[in-house]
């Protein structure tokens, strides 16, 4: 079988935005391994991209197989969005590899805390150092 590497991009992911193909790669396991970031145009992953500090994706050979994204301050604080893997390249340690490649990243090396929301990856993430959080409330302001 292919190794699967990872790739560690710099802030905005310039290349990854700007190649069709990959771009295209990314909608699609979005859209095919995760709930909440479906539907979302390439335009608007684009932007996406651009304003992440750290992303890392995960190749077996040419196929993307993983992908991972913060927003951070670089000091204070980091938010964890959209951690997927493949179906078929589940459960063999590479959600762990993205995950410590985020937080190992030169922008969220040196955050004081770390945020993510999860539906229903408590249990990874709990493995990886998290813990969940009862004394603050999660509020959202919706926007269509
Ligand atoms: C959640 C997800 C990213 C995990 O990726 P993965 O590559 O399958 O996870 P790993 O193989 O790296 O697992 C690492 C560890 O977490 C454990 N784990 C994985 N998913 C788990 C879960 N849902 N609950 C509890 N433990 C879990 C594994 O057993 C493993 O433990 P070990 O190191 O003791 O063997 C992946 O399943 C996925 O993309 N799911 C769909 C999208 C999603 O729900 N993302 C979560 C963001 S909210």
């Amino acid at each position: 079988m292919t190794a699967i590497h990872l790739i560690r991009h710099r802030h905005g992911a310039w290349r990854l935005r700007h190649t069709p193909g990959q771009l295209r790669q990314l909608q699609q396991l979005l859209n095919a391994h995760s709930f909440w970031a479906q539907g979302r145009s390439a335009a608007q992953l684009r932007r996406m991209l651009a304003g992440s500090q750290a992303v890392v994706s995960a190749w077996q050979g040419s196929r993307l197989v993983g992908f991972g994204r913060a927003s951070s301050d670089g000091v204070y604080r980091a938010v964890l969005w959209d951690v997927v893997v493949a179906g078929d390249a589940q459960g063999q340690g590479l959600g762990r590899r993205l995950v410590e490649a985020l937080l190992a990243s030169r922008t969220l090396a040196q955050v004081e805390r770390v945020y993510l929301m999860t539906t229903n990856g408590a249990g990874f993430y709990q493995q990886l150092g998290f813990e969940a959080i009862n004394s603050q409330r999660l509020m959202l302001k919706q926007r269509q």
